[in-house]
């Protein structure tokens, strides 16, 4: 018999270290407000964008309110000419004088944060640019197409406007940021991604829309990523701004937790009364439901989100709806078979003619239930925020406090292990009891392998601990708002 076996065998030892496991105690606290937006030297109040939408549904009454209220307001500036009653002796020159009308009348009922949406694709694109920087506009939102060539980037650094594209990929955020850098060796402020909920044209094709793969929370954390090469090779912070469907405050607070650092909403701002649109526009958000929300294909060659009505039924029965075309404001619209020009339905729909256009709407629409204030609206964002934020906060710590409860039962389980299986086997050889010394072997090395396994799984739980403290921390941290950390007790002495 090798009674010297027990002391020839390793056994592991658990280490507790000089963990500190602190209690977080949050009850009775008032929990913050959303983060604030910085883009550059541009700071929001608050974290939301109210997104462009055309035609003249976001226009200086609505981007203002929103400015006002701490958020970015935002005036579409696409087809905006149609506002100006001789919009077809004018022309393009419409669009141009409209929109820095626009701006004027914005910038005189706020001092807040205004942007202005522009399609990369209509043809006065430049023109619009030009307009925005010549009126020293916060910033430009630019989508329907990668703003690449031709960008006036020297003129609108000079002018203090910063850019910000909007893309459905990570690839398209690449490819723009891959081709400012090297031709103009800077890169755009922030960049706007928008999902597949959202309202008006969409960046996908018809059958990426419902495929999980292509939703705004799989395509976020793409775009962050690719967007982090340029910050660290720029050291600089481009905030990543995620829109379509939205709706509430929890929306805001999940896609925040997946990289965010804005939201761009646009259905929600639609019912509100500062919208610029005619209030038939708006009770159109009101009375819709789920199964007349629906994806129209575009006479621009885009899909698009719309409500159905009776316009849009008579275009899918096939009907022509002859026009005038003004001055082919966009290089991708099949002129020769559209059956209608969206510019000019988009516009009647404005005005609340919707027999003879249609409303563009986000797929959560039918969730509108009342018309309310920007003021409103934004509170009860707030609100909502805040407590997915407390409920948010409270989940982490159970499960901090579940893993540190594990931590107990795992180190009363390795402390059991030891002493009954190794002591008693110890206790067997001492008392002479006869075994071969295989059986022992064998009875020992299963002890031993149950104590190494308890070893790995309480240094898992220990990792996950910690992380789960860390982000905590990191939340205390960022609000500094609570009284800190109440330690609890700390384990130092390495237990055998
Ligand atoms: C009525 C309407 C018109 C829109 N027009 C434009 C536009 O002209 N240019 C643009 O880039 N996005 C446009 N959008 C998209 C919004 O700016 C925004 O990104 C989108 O609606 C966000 O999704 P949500 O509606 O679910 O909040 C429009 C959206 C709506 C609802």
């Amino acid at each position: 018999m090798d009674f010297n076996l027990i002391k020839r065998l390793q056994i592991p030892k658990l280490d507790l270290g000089n963990i500190e496991w602190p209690k977080f105690e949050f009850s009775g606290k008032q929990w913050p407000k959303m983060p604030k937006l910085r883009i550059g030297d541009a700071v929001a109040k608050l974290p939301i964008v109210q997104g462009g939408m055309g035609v003249g549904i976001s226009l200086s009454g609505l981007a203002s309110a929103v400015a006002n209220e701490g958020g970015i307001g935002v005036i579409a500036a696409n087809s905006i000419g149609m506002l100006d009653p001789e919009y077809y002796a004018k022309n393009k020159d419409a669009n141009s004088i409209i929109l820095r009308r626009e701006i004027r009348k914005a910038k005189e009922k706020t001092s807040g944060l205004l942007g202005v949406n522009i399609m990369v694709a209509v043809d006065d694109c430049l023109d619009l640019i030009r307009v925005a920087i010549e009126e020293k506009i916060d910033m430009v939102f630019l989508g329907a197409g990668l703003p690449i060539k031709g960008i006036p980037v020297e003129d609108l650094r000079a002018a203090g406007v910063k850019v910000i594209p909007i893309v459905s990929s990570a690839r398209a955020a690449g490819l723009i940021f891959k081709s400012w850098a090297k031709k103009y060796r800077d890169i755009p402020d922030a960049v706007v991604v928008e999902g597949p909920k959202a309202g008006g044209h969409l960046g996908f094709k018809a059958e990426q829309i419902d495929d999980p793969d292509f939703a705004l929370e799989r395509i976020l954390p793409d775009v962050v990523a690719e967007i982090k090469t340029f910050e660290t090779k720029f050291q600089r912070t481009i905030p990543v701004i995620a829109a379509g469907g939205i709706f509430v405050g929890a929306d805001i607070y999940k896609i925040f937790k997946l990289g965010a650092s804005g939201v761009q909403m646009g259905t929600r701002f639609v019912a509100t009364h500062e919208c610029d649109a005619n209030i038939k526009f708006k009770e159109s958000y009101v009375a819709c439901r789920e199964d007349d929300i629906e994806i129209i294909k575009s006479p621009v060659g885009l899909p698009g989100r719309a409500i159905r009505n009776s316009f849009l039924k008579d275009i899918a029965a096939g009907k022509k709806i002859g026009f005038k075309c003004a001055w082919r404001c966009l290089k991708s619209c099949d002129l020769k078979n559209a059956r209608y020009c969206i510019s000019l339905a988009l516009d009647n729909a404005r005005q609340g003619i919707l027999d003879k256009g249609f409303a563009f709407a986000g797929s959560n629409a039918f969730r509108v239930d009342k018309i309310v204030s920007v003021n409103e609206l934004l509170q009860e964002l707030i609100h909502q925020y805040q407590q997915a934020e407390e409920k948010g906060a409270n989940k982490l710590r159970d499960e901090y406090e579940k893993a540190l409860e594990t931590l107990v039962s795992l180190k009363e389980e390795y402390f059991i292990a030891m002493k009954k299986g190794l002591g008693s086997l110890k206790d067997e050889y001492e008392q002479g009891i006869e075994k071969g010394t295989e059986m022992l072997r064998e009875e020992y090395s299963k002890a031993t392998n149950k104590i190494s396994s308890l070893k790995v799984e309480y240094q898992s739980v220990v990792d996950k601990a910690n992380l789960l403290k860390a982000e905590l921390v990191e939340m205390i941290e960022q609000y500094s708002l609570f009284d800190k950390i109440q330690i609890v007790g700390t384990c130092q002495e390495p237990c055998q």
